[in-house]
């Protein structure tokens, strides 16, 4: 607090959809994921309580932003948010909160920009709130454009980190241009419940750890796809990955209407995020027709630009 002036400080972070390896990634297994056209921001300033879209905040209920100010050693902040990503959608609104208010925090205070530390804390903020969790989301909305997850020979090795469940070696990586249909089911569907009930299958069934291998397997045969251009067998598996996080339990009925639908004309479609509801992407050259089969099956369709830049003070 002491260092706060007068001012007010705004960020804005990106939203992201995971390309590959959700769920998986928790356990130290490679993902890939990209920032979007979406953005969450946070503006900050000095005040008298804690405050969230001026009303007095209750931190025991937020825990992202309990995390963030306790990490920044901060308290008495008039915290102001605005958002187009559609909250418990899968698509990084709690990332993108927790990077947003981090970046807008220590531009206020003049503590270190660095983004890796951005970063760090954006993660601890999402470990606590899940009680488990991956740096997948918070680097991807920290960093922007494509982020890779314990991929080797990726193009920029950006941080490393650990927990007692994995270690995470988070890299920049190189994407095609692409175009993606993200279909919203409208169900909002809490990550941390989905995270805990793979771990319990884990913990109790080695068929769920062969299913978490499997995945592994097609991220990373995806990975090469994406490197050699070849977006036919990169959709093919995203089918294939949808298919195994199906069988881990995640996906939903409406969620599989969804990825049925879209496949119809794109290369590929699956669930993205931590499933239970929430957003599935289709890989395709025919957005229009994908986003009208979505549509027609019950869902919201978005066009989305990915290779958007990360956390941004404006
Ligand atoms: C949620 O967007 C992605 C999960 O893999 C959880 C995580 O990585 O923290 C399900």
């Amino acid at each position: 607090m002491n260092d706060m002036n007068d001012d007010i400080s705004t960020a804005v972070s990106p939203g992201k959809f995971i390309l590959l390896g959700e769920h998986a990634v928790v356990y130290g297994k490679p993902a890939v994921a990209l920032a979007i056209d979406m953005s969450f921001s946070c503006s900050v300033s000095a005040g008298e309580y804690n405050s969230l879209n001026g009303v007095p905040i209750d931190l025991s209920r937020h825990p992202h932003i309990q995390c963030i100010l306790s990490r920044l050693n901060v308290n008495n902040i008039n915290i102001t948010t605005w958002s187009d990503i559609p909250s418990g959608s899968g698509l990084g609104s709690s990332a993108a909160l927790s990077s947003s208010l981090d970046a807008a925090i220590r531009n206020l205070t003049k503590k270190d920009m660095d983004l890796v530390e951005i970063a760090r804390d954006s993660f601890e903020a999402e470990y606590y709130a899940q009680g488990r969790a991956s740096p997948l989301d918070t680097s991807t909305c920290t960093f922007g454009k494509g982020v890779a997850i314990n991929v080797k020979e990726t193009d920029t090795h950006l941080w490393d980190a650990e927990k007692e469940d994995g270690r995470w070696s988070i890299s920049k990586t190189k994407v095609p241009e692409m175009t993606f249909v993200i279909g919203y089911t409208g169900i909002k569907a809490s990550t941390g419940p989905l995270v805990e009930k793979v771990r319990k299958y884990k913990e109790h069934n080695r068929f769920a750890s062969d299913v978490i291998d499997e995945i592994e397997m097609v991220t990373m045969q995806g990975i090469d796809d994406m490197r050699n251009d070849d977006v036919v067998s990169l959709g093919k598996n995203m089918t294939a990955n949808h298919k195994l996080l199906s069988i881990l339990g995640v996906s939903c009925n409406e969620l599989n209407k969804l990825v049925n639908a879209a496949e119809r004309h794109s290369y590929g479609a699956k669930l993205t995020g931590s499933g239970g509801g929430g957003c599935m992407i289709a890989l395709t050259d025919r957005p229009e027709i994908v986003c009208e089969d979505i549509r027609l099956h019950g869902g919201i369709p978005y066009t989305v630009k990915t290779g958007v830049d990360g956390v941004t003070i404006i």
